[in-house]
């Protein structure tokens, strides 16, 4: 696994050696994706806002533009907050370590909104210690009533725990947030596969400093009812429709699913497929002829036999079988 615990990951991410700047990635889901649950949860647009651990997301322009013009949006890479002050100069991005944010007193804000920061704590060495520092920090930089919303990629079960962190005085709901990239045609089919079914969102609300009738209140409104949170019945069904999905196309079986030497086959063909198109694309050939061959004929690069079959003698092909390819070809089945 990636050092997600160091800095100079980080750094070396956002910029390779020879100054090219990484494309902006959003870590589990869009604005788009998060807006339903968010904004009736954020009710207020002017309010103060801090985004930690902001990356190079788009998200954070997007959190902005949707109206939340007083937000400020922090990461501990110098480097990506450079690139993202380029990208969106209208939004006010700052360096600094969520662990020990400084420069804001106390009960700064009324929001932060944390995406996929906690992940990278627990890679830190210490990783739940300095989790439970985060949450301290971020206890400390709420106002009393003030709210934290935090997506993750980790279990609802290993964020709750935080919720008691010592020295924070929260209440707090989560549920399993139904990961909307998976039904987005725009998605990926590697993304399909790395996504999960649904991230754990939370929200944690600072009683701290409040008075008894507005801690009760707050108090009083938890669990929170959460859009796009999955009961455990539908995440039946959903897993149902995902298994649909799979069968329609192979090629959306990741490579720990294929337990079955079918399903292996079955993505082995999806990818010669997927394959055969570009190179009928390269090599400007009919692709139904092309698959026909690359499945049937030798297809070694020495070989003569399939040059005549293509308009440029000197492209070699990826494969070189020398029979129809079969599932026994890479298969033992017993
Ligand atoms: C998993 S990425 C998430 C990026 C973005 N929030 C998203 O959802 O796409 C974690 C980010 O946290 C930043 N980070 C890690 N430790 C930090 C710290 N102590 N203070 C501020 N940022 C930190 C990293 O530089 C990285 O950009």
């Amino acid at each position: 696994m990636p050092d997600y615990g160091k800095k100079s990951y980080w750094d070396e991410r956002y910029q390779d050696k020879d100054g090219n700047s990484d494309e902006p990635f959003e870590w589990m889901c869009g604005w788009d994706q998060l807006e339903h649950t968010i904004l009736p949860l954020l009710p207020s647009r002017s309010a103060s806002m801090l985004v930690v651990g902001c990356g190079n997301a788009p998200f954070s322009a997007s959190i902005h533009d949707a109206g939340f013009i007083n937000s400020i949006h922090v990461d501990y890479s110098d480097v990506v907050i450079k690139q993202q002050r380029e990208r969106f100069p209208h939004v006010d991005f700052r360096v600094g370590d969520c662990l020990d944010l400084k420069e804001f007193e106390d009960s700064y804000f009324d929001y932060l909104v944390d995406k996929s920061l906690i992940d990278t704590m627990m890679c830190y060495e210490n990783g739940t210690e300095t989790t439970k520092d985060l949450f301290r920090e971020m206890h400390r930089l709420l106002k009393p009533g003030g709210r934290l919303v935090q997506i993750s990629l980790h279990k609802e079960d290993e964020v709750e725990p935080f919720n008691y962190t010592e020295g924070c005085d929260f209440v707090c709901t989560t549920c399993k947030l139904i990961n909307l990239k998976l039904f987005d045609p725009q998605t990926t089919r590697k993304e399909v596969s790395d996504g999960g079914l649904y991230h754990t969102f939370a929200v944690f609300d600072k009683i701290e400093g409040t008075d008894p009738a507005e801690r009760e209140r707050i108090v009083s409104q938890h669990p929170l009812t959460l859009t796009n949170a999955l009961s455990d019945e539908t995440l039946d069904e959903v897993k149902k429709v995902l298994d649909l999905e799979k069968l329609k196309d192979p090629r959306i079986i990741s490579w720990i699913d294929c337990n079955r030497p079918d399903d292996l086959f079955e993505v082995f063909e999806a990818v010669i497929e997927d394959y055969s198109k570009i190179l009928a694309d390269v090599l400007e050939e009919d692709h139904a002829s092309l698959l026909d061959q690359i499945k049937a004929t030798k297809m070694s690069p020495t070989d003569s036999s399939t040059s005549s079959s293509t308009s440029s003698s000197s492209t070699s092909s990826p494969y070189s079988s020398t029979s129809p390819v079969t599932s026994e070809d890479f298969i033992t089945v017993d």
